[in-house]
């Protein structure tokens, strides 16, 4: 059988040998499209492939119904708000994502840019440390648990807020509960940002709840940028000169954002946090293997359709 592999984003090399060597083991044909331009690429990739794994590539429903004989659509990575569930249930195509696979990189960022964001960009200027300030998750994933290991280690404290897991598995990490989102922003001086984007949260994080954030207050952001509102957050940067928004996730409004507030933002040029060859692998090689396990034998395992 075919399998694609489509990223416009590509995965390091090593991790494309990786994959190709599953598929070829596994006797299916390794199809691969990288740094695509133009959507029609991806349309004319998918016309005969049974199975296809992405990253934040968009599988919207043209590109699945375009994919008459695709049966399955594995995510490389957590976040699966770029693939049409709807449409890929209409079509037949069961779709899965990789948790846990990349989210090491994304808790190593989450402290690169809060580092970054405490020395003031490295601008010269004395700045301040991580150790005895309070950090809070804001989703206790798998990388939210990842953030609460490293914030230890550098001498934080770390609160967590997240009513989808339970409240002592969350306190076994030696981690505080909150019991409110507005508790969390209102106690810590930085916030990671680990929510996906849905219906539910799309623009959640708001004027209201970040001007409660204390004296210094950083966001640190590697989850998604539609769950920012971004007109709250420009208000509040201009209101406040001790207020910072780094993120992963550069916003819509990322010129007005830099030209107003160079000095309280920082955006990576695209997403990187998950970009480490170590999370490429982890999550490309389990995506083979679940595209390969779902057509030879029917697991489902992660399917999130
Ligand atoms: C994820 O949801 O796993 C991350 O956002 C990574 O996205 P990427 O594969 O596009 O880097």
């Amino acid at each position: 059988m075919k399998i694609l592999i489509a990223t416009e984003k590509p995965f390091a090399a090593e991790a494309v040998q990786g994959i190709k060597e599953v598929i070829d083991n596994a006797g299916h044909e390794f199809v691969l499209l990288e740094k695509y331009t133009d959507n029609a690429q991806l349309l004319e990739a998918v016309s005969d492939v049974d199975g296809m794994m992405i990253r934040s590539d968009k599988a919207t429903a043209e590109v699945l119904e375009a994919a008459k004989n695709l049966k399955v659509i594995v995510r490389a990575g957590a976040g699966y708000d770029n693939i049409d569930l709807a449409a890929a249930t209409a079509n037949n195509i069961v779709a899965m994502n990789t948790p846990g696979q990349n989210s090491n990189a994304v808790a190593e960022l989450v402290f690169g840019m809060m580092v970054m964001a405490a020395r003031n960009s490295f601008n010269g200027s004395a700045g301040t440390e991580l150790k005895g300030k309070k950090v809070g998750i804001h989703a206790y994933g798998n990388v939210g648990k990842l953030v609460a290991k490293i914030a230890q280690g550098f001498g934080m404290e770390v609160l967590a807020f997240d009513p989808f897991v339970a409240k002592e598995a969350i306190e076994a990490d030696g981690v505080t509960v909150v019991d409110t989102v507005e508790e969390l922003y209102s106690a810590c001086q930085y916030i990671s940002l680990h929510i996906p984007a849905t219906e539910k949260t799309k623009n959640s994080i708001n004027y209201d709840l970040l001007s409660k954030m204390p004296k210094g207050g950083t966001l640190v952001n590697t989850a998604r940028k539609e769950v920012i509102d971004e007109e709250g957050t420009l208000k509040l940067l201009a209101e406040r000169a001790d207020f910072k928004y780094f993120s992963d996730i550069a916003p819509g409004a990322r010129e007005e954002f830099e030209s107003k507030f160079a000095a309280q933002v920082f955006f990576t040029p695209k997403k990187m946090g998950a970009q480490t060859a170590e999370a490429n692998i982890n999550a490309g090689v389990a995506g083979a293997n679940q595209i390969i396990n779902f057509l030879e034998k029917g697991d489902d395992t992660f399917k999130v359709n």
